[in-house]
């Protein structure tokens, strides 16, 4: 399973040095939050641009804002690879899909919690990513909210059925007992913030989340 450290947890003053923590997860997971989707504020794509300089990953950008379509062609300057916004924040998420598409980006639906999942379903086939929340948007290091399982489920059945491409990815509260869990129903990615950065050995944590812990 592709593991994407979340940078919602990781010290700001000392971003080389995060980086470099967690050199083996394929994907750098930033979450964008305006203040006004969600109460808080953390950054925006200047921080992904300042982090471009000094690692190759791939750069999976969370917008949990307001109007995420206006800022689509800072993102893809800034040299992210996939850019998730929320359905709940967008009024033609097929518009959003194809803008990023048409910007060379991987584009991804986000859903909160309390959102039916099967409000994805006219999306699903443009799609390259679907974000399930398991916890509210927000802030990190809240508790997994079990009912994901059902919908990270209906959404790898839904794309078996149509042979559909997305990659199903779970955020929030991901760690050694629940990442088992996500990969059973179906997830492909997990975003994990406090799991990893509030551990010194982060590259056994990662290993823990993408393979389970060693036999
Ligand atoms: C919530 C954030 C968090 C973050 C991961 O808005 O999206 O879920 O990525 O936080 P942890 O792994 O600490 O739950
Ligand atoms: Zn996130």
């Amino acid at each position: 399973m592709i593991v994407a450290p979340s940078f919602l947890t990781a010290d700001m003053r000392r971003l080389e040095a995060e980086i470099t923590s967690v050199q083996s997860a394929a994907w750098l997971h930033f979450d964008v939050m305006d203040g006004k989707f969600v109460p808080a504020s953390t950054y925006d794509h200047r921080l992904v641009a300042s982090v471009r300089a000094y690692s190759d990953r791939f750069f999976d950008c969370h917008l949990m804002t307001v109007d995420p379509e206006a800022s689509f062609s800072d993102y893809a300057q800034a040299g992210a690879a996939s850019v998730t916004f929320h359905l709940e924040a967008s009024a033609d998420p097929a518009a959003g899909i194809a803008a990023l598409h048409a910007l060379g980006l991987k584009a991804g639906l986000a859903v909160k919690p309390a959102t039916p999942i099967e409000r994805l379903s006219p999306y699903l086939s443009d799609l390259d990513l679907v974000l399930v929340m398991s916890v509210e948007p927000g802030r990190g290091g809240q508790a997994f909210m079990p009912e994901a399982l059902d919908r990270i489920a209906w959404l790898s059945a839904f794309r078996a059925e149509r042979g559909l491409r997305y990659l199903i990815q779970v955020d929030g509260g991901i760690n050694g007992n629940t990442a088992p869990l996500v990969r059973r129903a179906g997830a492909d990615v997990v975003v994990a913030g406090s799991f990893l950065f509030n551990r010194t050995d982060r590259e056994a944590a990662i290993a823990e989340l993408a393979h389970g812990l060693p036999d």
